[in-house]
């Protein structure tokens, strides 16, 4: 049995986001408050089939108090597709799940993630490429309503015919990126969908909620099986937390250090600019935020970080 159908329901997910879901931020919030299931930030296939691979396989760098962690992969090639789930296989994922919802015009343009709604017979072949790398690891896919326009009968309808393991549906369409609300009524109406033509696979919502207890009612009001949360983890990083507590300025500025030194001791060879996007994520809302932020970004080391926090 594959791991999903383990899972509590309604159960909660941190969605796969560049940039920000990646090995050290994973282990901040499996250690402080950690949703049932993580995703890595995207892969690309062509790049772990690459010379650059190296690069790219950092992506899928997870601990074990991750699990159950998916790893989250994309491109327009089935073959380097195939070869990146034996790859994500053999580096003990408990799933795996294909990009078929980024928005970015440089992976439109290659015909990979939301592009593949434009094209059935290719996103057939991935997923069909993708089972076959798999094994029994599960396989799963995030996607949106439609490219241009909303098309969730005929592409969620499609994707609940190739038998996968669950589909994560963000209530949007591609071309409108975030500006609109996300439309939860569409997801609703794939659940039915779902009932109808594959009822074994679990449809996870997304898009726009804001607060734990907003997940629970959106998972019966919209009757999905799990709640994906990608920007509400920014307005409140113990999101996952159940029951919900309060947490105060220390309590932040400790979650700070914490994800910092981390940063500093997994990615010595990053950019510590990237950091510098979660300080408004830890300090704010309280007295003097403002100006404490403003001196921590012009910093560029922990022991920086640590001289202002900690005084
Ligand atoms: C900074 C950022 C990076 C993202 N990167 C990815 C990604 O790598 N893969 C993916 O499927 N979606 C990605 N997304 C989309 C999110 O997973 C999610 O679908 C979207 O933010 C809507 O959910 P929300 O309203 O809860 O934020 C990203 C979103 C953000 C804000």
């Amino acid at each position: 049995m594959n791991f999903w159908q383990n899972l509590p329901k309604p159960f909660f997910v941190l969605a796969p986001m560049e940039d920000v879901t990646d090995f050290v931020f994973r282990e901040v919030m499996a250690n402080n408050a950690k949703p049932d299931v993580l995703f890595t930030e995207f892969a690309s296939a062509d790049g772990l089939m690459s010379d650059g691979k190296n690069r790219v396989i950092r992506k899928l760098l997870y601990s074990k108090k991750q699990r159950p962690i998916v790893a989250q992969i994309w491109s327009d090639n089935p073959n380097h597709l195939y070869n990146s789930t034996k790859l994500v296989n053999e580096l003990g994922f408990d799933g795996v799940d294909i990009n078929m919802g980024c928005p970015d015009k440089g992976v439109i343009k290659k015909g990979a993630g939301s592009a593949l709604i434009k094209n059935f017979a290719l996103a057939k072949q991935i997923i069909e490429e993708v089972k076959r790398g798999a094994g029994g690891t599960a396989v799963s896919v995030k996607t949106r309503l439609g490219f241009d326009k909303v098309i969730t009968n005929e592409w969620i309808s499609f994707l609940l015919e190739q038998k996968i393991d669950a589909i994560s549906i963000h209530g949007r369409i591609a071309t409108k990126m975030s500006k609109l609300p996300a439309d939860w009524d569409e997801i609703k109406k794939s659940v039915t969908f779902r009932d109808k033509i594959c009822p074994n696979t679990l449809i996870i919502g997304n898009g726009d909620v804001k607060s734990y207890a907003q997940g629970l009612q959106y998972a019966k009001d919209y009757k999905v099986d799990g709640i994906m949360i990608g920007r509400g983890i920014f307005a409140n990083p113990w999101f996952f937390e159940n029951p919900q507590q309060t947490h105060n300025k220390d309590d932040y500025i400790q979650m700070l250090l914490e994800h910092t030194k981390l940063f500093v001791k997994t990615w010595d060879q990053k950019n510590f600019n990237i950091m510098k996007k979660f300080f408004k994520m830890y300090i704010r809302d309280f007295d003097g935020a403002d100006l404490l932020r403003q001196k921590l970004m012009q910093c560029t080391s922990y022991e920086e970080v640590e001289k202002i926090l900690i005084k």
